[in-house]
């Protein structure tokens, strides 16, 4: 589990987060393109294609997420917004499973159909709003934050050069680190 996690002051479930969502907005606005007309037939195939990409790419978002999330104290506030996080991401999540499943008719010829735009708008908000609270958990609630500013360069940039233990103050926030 602790390998899921990534090293301390480089987490490994933030760049993973950056690949599954550039790749579901990207299906959104494939799909909004298809829809308004630009280039119908191609948008529609990139919109699929990328909605599955999305899904295959959130398998690892979401292992990495879920081992950070086992490590917060439940019941504590950090714990109540990863965990609306988590029920958004899922939520999302399977918004574009269906969109994907119910969307392949229409991949097959061509043309985003009016269910799978429906199922891909409402996945990118739920998207959106887990965005949100990742953020609050990481940038309000610090969580995985080391907050060295005066750290040497040749330090800050070395793997394993810092313990999140030995972390200075705030951050730790319910956190088991
Ligand atoms: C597609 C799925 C997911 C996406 C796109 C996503 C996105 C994000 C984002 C944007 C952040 C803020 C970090 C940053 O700004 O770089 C974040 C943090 C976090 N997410 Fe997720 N998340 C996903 C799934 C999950 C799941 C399923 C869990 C828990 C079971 C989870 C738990 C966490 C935790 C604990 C943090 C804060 C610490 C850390 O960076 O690991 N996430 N997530």
């Amino acid at each position: 589990m602790d390998l899921l996690r990534g090293l301390p002051g480089h987490p490994l479930h933030p760049p993973l987060t950056d690949a599954a969502i550039g790749i579901y907005t990207a299906s959104t606005a494939f799909a909004l393109l298809s829809v308004l007309g630009v280039s119908e037939r191609n948008t529609a195939t990139a919109w699929w294609l990328a909605l599955v990409l999305g899904l295959v790419a959130t398998v690892p978002t979401a292992l990495t997420g879920l081992a950070d999330w086992l490590r917060i104290t439940r019941g504590t506030e950090l714990w109540k917004t990863a965990t609306a996080h988590l029920a958004a991401m899922a939520s999302g999540t399977v918004f574009f499973l269906l969109a994907a499943v119910v969307g392949h008719g229409g991949y097959v010829d061509g043309e985003v159909t009016g269910g799978g735009l429906v199922l891909t708008l409402a996945g990118f908000g739920l998207l959106t709003l887990g965005g949100w609270l990742g953020g609050s958990i990481v940038f309000v609630h610090g969580m995985r934050v080391l907050k060295l500013v005066d750290e040497p360069f040749e330090r800050a940039v070395t793997p394993a050069a810092h313990s999140e233990k030995r972390a200075a103050s705030g951050g730790s926030g319910g956190h088991r680190r």
